[in-house]
């Protein structure tokens, strides 16, 4: 028996995104330099440790998995994770698995993940411009993202989509995109930008857009209502009066969830984040490798845990980024 996750400040922790891979197909601006090095794929846990690591976190009361990466669909073997992890939902020992994805390789997975147990995903799409969607990932096609979209909600996936708010780049946009997912049976989320990584970090303060400010935008167009509605992230959900169309907000910057904060990350590497916006990790590897059993591997984690900081300390203030950290977001995982 293991005492469900509590860290030092009274929180517990029921929610794992592991990050499978820091490999993407797609170069996003806000997330990663143009000439990004990767780790070596040598350094990559496979995916027998992934499953074991996970299979450690669910005994310690982790309820809810989130596969994220880099791009989680470009990870060879993936399937079998999520396979494994749906057999733990069939199972009762946890609630849900769940992805976050660019979209682009959903179109071959969609059927596949709704088969292993995979009731939703959420798809990153910042613009509905093909020119500018081309530009902001830098090499990505829109046309394949949304034809992977359709074919998840043709599996029967719900589908989340994630737009970043970005000033100057999407926000003539906003309104287009929140029709689009209503057109779409999505769920729509807009996301603030953070201060991750060190290239390009002068043009995401310049592009960081408070939500309350979007929300002004959406409401000189839509009657909006909050709800206590929510998927256990930080997301807040208002709805549409009249159409009940979901729209969250996620705001690290301008309103910060920290204090309630159910999650914890670990890299592809088996490196445990305890806190998003704060350096600072611990190897899990040693005690993953280093015995057959898990007792050092719950020891660590426990520890870990322990430490979790109270929040992260980011903020754009005037004219310079406090806080900013130097890892790169594909690196721990969205
Ligand atoms: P659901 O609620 O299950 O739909 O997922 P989610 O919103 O937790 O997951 P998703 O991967 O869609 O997260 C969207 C974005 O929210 C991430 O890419 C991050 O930008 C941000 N985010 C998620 N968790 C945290 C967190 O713990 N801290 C901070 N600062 N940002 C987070
Ligand atoms: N700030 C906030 N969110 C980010 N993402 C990537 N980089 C950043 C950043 N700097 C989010 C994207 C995507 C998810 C995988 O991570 O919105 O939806
Ligand atoms: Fe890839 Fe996601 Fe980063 Fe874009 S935000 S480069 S899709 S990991």
């Amino acid at each position: 028996f293991h005492p469900t996750l509590c860290d030092g400040h009274g929180r517990t922790v029921s929610y794992l995104r592991l990050s499978v891979t820091d490999r993407c197909d797609l170069r996003c601006t806000y997330c990663m330099d143009e000439r990004m090095t990767f780790l070596p794929k040598r350094d990559l846990l496979s995916i027998e440790e992934l499953e074991r690591l996970v299979g450690a976190f669910i005994d310690m009361g982790v309820r809810k998995v989130r596969l994220t990466g880099g791009e989680p669909l470009v990870r060879h073997g993936i399937m079998t994770l999520v396979a494994a992890l749906g057999n733990a939902v069939a199972a009762g020992r946890l609630d849900e698995v769940t992805l976050t994805t660019n979209g682009t390789q959903l179109a071959r997975h969609a059927t596949g993940l709704a088969a292993s147990g995979v009731r939703r995903v959420n798809v990153s799409l910042d613009t509905l411009d093909p020119a500018k969607y081309a530009a902001i990932t830098r090499r990505g096609r829109l046309g394949q993202v949304l034809d992977g979209i359709e074919a998840a909600r043709d599996a029967g996936l719900k589908v989340k989509i994630n737009t970043m708010a970005l000033r100057g780049v999407n926000d003539d946009e906003v309104l287009d995109i929140v029709d689009w997912a209503a057109g779409h049976g999505c769920d729509v989320a807009f996301i603030e930008v953070m201060p991750m990584g060190q290239v390009g970090a002068d043009e995401r303060a310049g592009q960081y857009w408070p939500l309350d400010d979007l929300r002004k935008v959406l409401e000189q167009r839509f009657d909006l209502r909050d709800t206590g509605f929510t998927t256990g992230g930080p997301a807040r959900y208002a709805e549409v009066v009249g159409t009940g169309q979901r729209i969250g907000f996620i705001t690290p910057m301008s309103h910060n969830f920290c204090s309630t904060c159910n999650r914890v990350r670990v890299n592809c590497r088996g490196e445990l984040f305890s806190c998003l916006g704060r350096e600072g990790s611990v190897d899990l590897r040693p005690a993953l490798r280093g015995a057959a059993d898990n007792a050092p591997l719950f020891a660590a984690i426990e520890d870990a845990l322990a430490r979790k900081p109270r929040g992260h300390d980011f903020g754009y203030g005037a004219g310079a980024v406090e806080g900013a950290l130097s890892r790169s977001m594909n690196h721990t995982g969205g």
